[in-house]
Parts: C-alpha cells; sequence; structure tokens
C-alpha cells in the first residue's frame, strides 16, 4: 500500500520530538479519525529555524508530518504557508487516495503554529 519514500519516513520520522519555548505551536485533530498532530517552530526573522513534530496517527499521517517538517525547515512563514498537503503528498511520492485525508494534518498543524507565532508576536508590541 505504502511506497518506500513513505515508509522510509514512517519507519524513521525526521524531527520527532517536541521544542520548549517554540515561537509557535499547533494542535489539530483530524475529524475524519481522531488523529492528532502536534508541531512546534523556533522562527528568527519569520524564517523557520527548527521544527519538530509528535503524531498520533497511522503511517500515512506519521511520514507526512515528517515531510512537512523537512520542507517548512528554512523556510519564511510565507513560504511555509503556501505548502499544501498535496505538495506534502507529492513529495513522498504520492499517497494512496484514501489516505490522503491523513495528510491533512500537517498541513493545518503548520497553519495553526504559524499563527500561533503571529498572535504571540503581535501581543507582545
Ligand atoms: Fe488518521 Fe491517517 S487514519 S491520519
Amino acid at each position: 500500500m505504502y511506497n518506500e519514500k513513505i515508509m522510509d519516513h514512517f519507519m524513521h520520522p525526521r524531527n520527532v520530538g517536541e521544542i520548549e519555548d517554540a515561537d509557535g505551536v499547533g494542535e489539530v485533530g483530524n475529524p475524519q479519525c481522531g488523529d492528532i498532530m502536534k508541531i512546534y517552530l523556533t522562527i528568527e526573522d519569520d524564517v523557520i529555524v527548527d521544527v519538530k513534530f509528535k503524531t498520533f496517527g497511522c503511517a500515512a499521517a506519521i511520514a507526512t508530518s515528517s515531510m512537512a517538517t523537512e520542507l517548512v525547515k528554512g523556510k519564511t512563514i510565507d513560504e511555509a504557508l503556501k505548502i499544501t498537503n498535496k505538495a506534502v503528498a507529492e513529495a513522498l511520492d504520492g499517497l494512496p487516495p484514501i489516505k490522503m485525508h491523513c495528510s491533512v494534518l500537517a498541513e493545518q498543524a503548520i497553519k495553526a503554529a504559524i499563527e500561533d507565532y503571529r498572535d504571540k508576536r503581535d501581543n507582545k508590541r
């Protein structure tokens, strides 16, 4: 069911963990299955310099979370906001169609974490 790239990111997920004092934290749940992803961002001058995640979910959710963290690292927040679940799935050489909903978690968690960062930053002013 899963290609080699997905299996690699599932078996050896990149950037797993938490960041203490993260600049932005996003947590989202998948309404279709109840799985959860939490993402932590360290942001300097609007550039994502570090990212970690924790996902309680299926293989596709973990693989897409892992790939999404790789895609956003080093990007500006505006660039990261443009990353879609489709782009994450493509970077993994495609997901089985019935697993596409799993990739939505990563996109939404990144967006939520960036929103959290912006809220915190704006409240500091
Ligand atoms: Fe829940 Fe994949 S089945 S995220």
